[in-house]
């Protein structure tokens, strides 16, 4: 069948009609917000690479919480900014930490809201790698026991959720046997599997104070280049016990994300990093794009590629239009 029988614009005509055979859809359910935890109380301040984002203490960070979960939106992830640094992180599993504080205290407040924590060492460590150093070199082995700490604490301190976002080797196994030997048997571990070394998580490192000292990342974070191995990435944490996978970033990975999906065909979230988040509200304050359909626009690709969820500092706002 083809042209004039064919004529696909007859599906489009109408809004009921688009709204009958769109394939993909939106939901809060589908997001998850990124929240930056720093010392202190009766802190909320803006970051200034990530306008519209805020650092807070652990007492803002529960009302923020509440408002994000009055949105609709299921899931935050944590990251902290601790009150000292030191060559192997260790404020990472401080049980006084920020995170484990602001976890404790939001899952007391907000029981219903999912409580995800980045599990990594550069926020915590004064080199800004997210291991320990060895020669000029991240150290994997001896990095995973330090990991396999912190997910603990966290999880002690009642996260739903552990990601870990360091790309050491091994890691999910080592994070996996420590949780398991601790009796958290059911938290599941949501792996950053898939994270390239990417320019775009500039105004993250701002944020989180947590920019490399010396050298980069790219000894241990994925060469944007390869699409093979994210595939060998993510087969290898889901033999070591990742009950989710991640890809990161999103947007301009979009190929990769499908890929991943497809052959595997687990539960697989994406994120849409700090400097896409940048970029787009650069643009919309320069007036050059519609703000929201584009934030809009943006979240359905990563859906229609096949995230099931989309970590985004867009999420609490985008769960109160999809609401
Ligand atoms: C920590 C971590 C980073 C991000 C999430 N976890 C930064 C990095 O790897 O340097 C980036 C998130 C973003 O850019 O929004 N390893
Ligand atoms: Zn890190």
């Amino acid at each position: 069948m083809s042209f004039p029988i064919e004529r696909p614009r007859r599906l489009r005509r109408t809004q009921r009609l688009r709204d009958l055979v769109r394939e993909t859809i939106v939901t809060p359910n589908d997001l998850v917000q990124p929240m930056f935890v720093v010392p202190g109380s009766g802190i909320k301040k803006e970051i200034s690479s990530l306008k519209g984002q805020f650092h807070f203490s652990v007492d803002m960070a529960v009302e923020e919480a509440k408002d994000i979960a009055a949105n609709g939106v299921p899931a935050i992830i944590l990251f902290g900014i601790p009150s000292y640094r030191d060559a192997t992180g260790s404020s990472a599993w401080d049980e006084n930490g920020e995170v484990q504080q602001a976890v404790t205290a939001i899952k007391k407040a907000v029981p219903e809201l999912l409580v995800i924590t980045d599990v990594c060492l550069c926020e915590y460590t004064d080199h800004g790698h997210c291991g320990m150093i060895h020669e000029q070199q991240v150290n994997n082995d001896p990095t995973l026991e330090l990991l396999a700490r912190t997910a603990v604490s966290h999880a002690k301190a009642g996260a739903d959720i552990v990601a870990p976002s360091d790309m050491m080797d091994g890691r999910v196994g080592a994070i996996r046997s420590a949780l398991d030997a601790n009796n958290f048997t059911d938290i599941p571990i949501l792996s950053y599997a898939v994270k390239y070394a990417s320019a775009y998580y500039g105004p993250f490192r701002e944020a989180a104070g947590s920019a490399p000292q010396f050298g980069d990342r790219s000894g241990y974070q994925m060469d944007p280049a390869n699409v093979l191995e994210a595939i060998r990435e993510a087969e290898l944490d889901i033999d070591e016990g990742a009950d989710m996978l991640m890809v990161k970033p999103g947007m301009v990975y979009l190929d990769v994300l499908s890929k991943v999906k497809e052959t595997f065909g687990r539960v697989t979230a994406v994120y849409h990093v700090s400097g896409e988040y940048a970029m787009i509200e650069a643009a919309a304050e320069k007036g050059w794009i519609d703000r929201k359909r584009l934030i809009l626009e943006t979240l359905l690709a990563f859906k229609r590629a096949g995230a099931d969820f989309i970590l985004t500092y867009h999420a609490k706002e985008a769960a109160g239009w999809l609401k």
